[in-house]
Parts: structure tokens; C-alpha cells; sequence
């Protein structure tokens, strides 16, 4: 995207001020329906729900508005906006399987994805096999006669591993398979997984794209026939749609996303350097910095890291706990991608108890880092207090 084309798509695209009295920021239509005056034209707006305002399960003219920007943003034919990334995935997903079909996807996915396609769909018959995908060869070898769909989050949101996006596509193709990719972490603005083959893009809005913490949403981006499918099926049936409210939200937010994602990834990178080599760190998860083993394929598609970094703390869980005890200006909590900055241990997830015995793909002395739109200078500070202590 230009960044004529991206401030277009942000301040201009979708909005038909012209209806509304000139007003800069979009009406929020908080109404569940929208009436005709006569029948013809009711009928016609039956014909098309997607495209006319009827009722807002379907469609509403506020949520229009972040549909086509979202669109636009990820280089798809259309999108459609949901109450939640989850949503988003959910939809997507069971629009495109059924009874007997079978899914490869990555095996550290966000972990409602993963409940998703390892709980709910089997029991509607729908298989998963879950891959190391940063080879390519990995998801071959997983492929059935009966895989359906690949599903990829590239990169992932705990430790950023990356798969080869026009790699799986081209072997997706080959075999009439759907690719589906979340792309939460790089935004539109640094990734554009379309480009690459992908057919569907999946977001949380959540983060980044709303990036005021105020506000859980989704989208799915693709082609038209597909977008379609899914608002025929799940979008409509699931009714897990966004609230016309929280897309003037989303909205506002997404006015400034170039600025925020910018400034994060900046102050991003001054910590990592600041936290590379540090004595309390043992280890440093960081997409595209110079120690980043998949850094020849992020310079193919990913251009620049967002403000999300891990840290293992050397010490083990109890001395992350301190670590994160000590931090005064990261909020303790799950979710990223805000203004504000924010820590999230693993080992907040089991009990101090029993780490020995404790089950879990990632090291328990994880930390993840959101960095906000504070200056480095605070943020570093505060860590390097806070390291000591652990
Ligand atoms: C990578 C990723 N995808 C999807 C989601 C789900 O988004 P939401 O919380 O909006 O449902 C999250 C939430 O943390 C996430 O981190």
C-alpha cells in the first residue's frame, strides 16, 4: 500500500458523508432494523442482505464502513466484521469444513483457535492435525486425501514463528485446499498475507487495529464467493456480529494504527536490544531482529515486527513472578496491541504449586511483552528495575 492508498482507505473509503449531513465521523446507526416504503424496494434489499441495510445481524451501515476499509487494507475482494477474532476464526473455519473433512494447522495457534479445532469440531466430525509448519515440508507431510483446510498464524503471538506464506499457498492451491491466515500480529500494514496466495485473512481487531483496549472484534478478508459463503452460513446463523458501537470504536481507532504500530515497533526494537544480552534474560523472542532464526523468510514477507517481544527469565517461573511483580509501568494482563503497555507471564496460567509437574508447550518462565506508545526511555527504566528484583 501507498501511503496515499493507506490514509485513502483510513479517512476516506466506505464513508458516504454526503448522507450525513457532511459529518466527519461516521452516524452510529444503533438501530436492528432498516424499513422500506414499499415493498419492491424491501424485496430488492432481501435480495442482497450482505450489501443492503435490512436488519443488523446482516448488515449495518456503521459496521459497512469497517468492513470495506478492512477490505481494502488486506488487498481482499470484501470482509466481514464479527463480535470477536474468535468469531472471526470460528466463522471462517466452519464455513469451509464438514462431517469427514480433515484441517492441518500450526501447533501453537492463539488458543481459542486451537480449542476450536482440537474440542469443539470433532464433534462434528471434523479432524485436526496440528504441525511444526515453519517447514513447509512439515504441512506436506500432514496433507490427507480428505485435508480440507490449512490454517496458519504467522507469526504466532507467544514466540512469533513464521511459516512461508507463498510456500503453503502454492501447495494448497495444487491440491484444491483453503488457507486461512491469522494475521493479528503483522496488521495489514505489515503483512499482507493475499499477496502471498493466501485465501482468507483472520484479525482480532482487539489489538492493533483498535488498539484502545476498549473494544473485542474481528474480521475475516478473502474473495467474494467466499466472504459470501460465510455470511450466509456461520456470519448469519452464529449472529456473532459486532455492535454498531463498537465499530465507530474500532473505527476511530483504526485512524491512527499506522502511527501506533510505528511508534510500538520502534520502542519494540530499543528493548530488544536492551534486553538481548541482558544477564537476567536467557532468551529473547523478537520476529525479524538480527537473532531471529526465521529472519530471511521475515524479510520476504513480514517487513517489520509490531511492539510484541518474549523474554524467558533466567531463574525459571518463580523468577519471572518476580520479574513481573516488579514491573510498575506494565499493566499485568493478557491481550496486546493497545496503547498501553503490558506483561503477560505464562506462569500466571498454572499454579506456583505444581510448575515441576506443570504441562505446557512453552517454557513456564515466559514473559510477553505488549510495548505501548510510552518512550522507550520509561519503558527500559522500568524493566530494568524490575529485572533486578528477579
Ligand atoms: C493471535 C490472536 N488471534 C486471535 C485472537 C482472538 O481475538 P479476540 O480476543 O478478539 O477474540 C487473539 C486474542 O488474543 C490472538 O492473540
Amino acid at each position: 500500500l501507498s501511503q496515499d492508498d493507506l490514509y485513502w482507505i483510513l479517512n476516506h473509503l466506505g464513508e458516504e458523508r454526503q448522507h450525513y449531513a457532511g459529518a466527519v465521523a461516521p452516524p452510529i446507526f444503533q438501530s436492528s432494523m432498516f424499513a422500506y416504503p414499499d415493498v419492491a424496494r424491501l424485496r430488492a434489499a432481501l435480495r442482497d442482505e450482505l450489501e443492503h441495510p435490512f436488519y443488523t445481524r446482516g448488515h449495518n451501515p456503521t459496521v459497512n464502513i469497517l468492513r470495506k476499509k478492512l477490505a481494502a487494507l488486506e488487498g481482499a475482494e470484501d470482509a466481514l466484521v464479527f463480535g470477536s477474532g474468535s468469531g472471526a476464526m470460528a466463522a471462517a473455519v466452519i464455513a469451509l469444513v464438514g462431517a469427514g473433512d480433515h484441517v492441518v494447522c500450526v501447533d501453537k495457534p492463539y488458543s481459542w483457535t486451537r480449542a476450536l479445532l482440537r474440542d469443539l469440531l470433532p464433534r462434528f466430525g471434523v479432524a485436526t492435525d496440528f504441525v511444526d509448519a515453519r517447514e513447509t515440508a512439515a504441512v506436506e507431510a500432514a496433507l490427507k486425501p480428505t485435508t480440507r483446510l490449512i490454517v496458519l498464524e504467522s507469526p504466532n503471538s507467544w514466540t512469533f514463528e513464521q511459516q512461508d506464506l507463498s510456500a503453503v499457498a502454492a501447495l494448497a492451491r495444487a491440491r484444491g485446499i483453503l488457507t486461512v491466515c491469522d494475521n493479528s500480529y503483522a496488521t495489514p500494514l505489515h503483512q499482507q498475507p493475499i499477496a502471498f496466495g493466501i485465501d482468507l485473512v483472520v484479525h482480532t481487531l482487539t489489538k492493533y487495529l483498535n488498539g484502545h483496549s476498549d473494544v473485542v472484534a474481528g474480521a475475516v478478508c478473502g474473495r467474494a464467493d467466499l466472504i459470501r459463503a460465510i455470511f450466509r452460513g456461520p456470519y448469519l446463523t452464529l449472529g456473532a456480529v459486532l455492535s454498531p458501537n463498537d465499530a465507530f470504536l474500532a473505527l476511530r481507532g483504526m485512524r491512527t494504527l499506522p502511527l501506533r504500530l510505528e511508534r510500538a515497533a520502534a520502542t519494540a526494537a530499543q528493548i530488544a536490544d536492551y534486553l538481548r544480552d541482558h544477564p537476567k534474560v536467557s532468551q529473547l523472542y523478537f520476529a525479524g531482529d538480527a537473532g531471529d532464526p526465521q529472519r530471511e523468510l521475515s524479510a520476504r514477507q513480514l517487513k517489520r515486527g509490531s511492539g510484541l517481544l518474549s523474554i524467558r527469565i533466567a531463574g525459571g517461573p518463580a523468577a519471572a513472578e518476580r520479574f513481573c511483580d516488579g514491573l510498575q509501568r506494565f499493566l499485568l494482563t493478557c491481550s496486546w496491541g493497545g496503547h498501553e503497555s503490558l506483561a503477560w507471564p505464562l506462569c500466571a496460567l498454572f499454579d506456583s504449586e505444581n510448575y515441576a509437574s506443570a504441562r505446557s508447550s512453552l517454557p513456564l518462565d515466559l514473559v510477553r511483552l505488549s510495548v505501548g506508545l510510552e518512550p522507550a526511555e520509561v519503558l527500559i527504566t522500568d524493566l530494568a528495575q524490575a529485572l533486578e528484583r528477579a
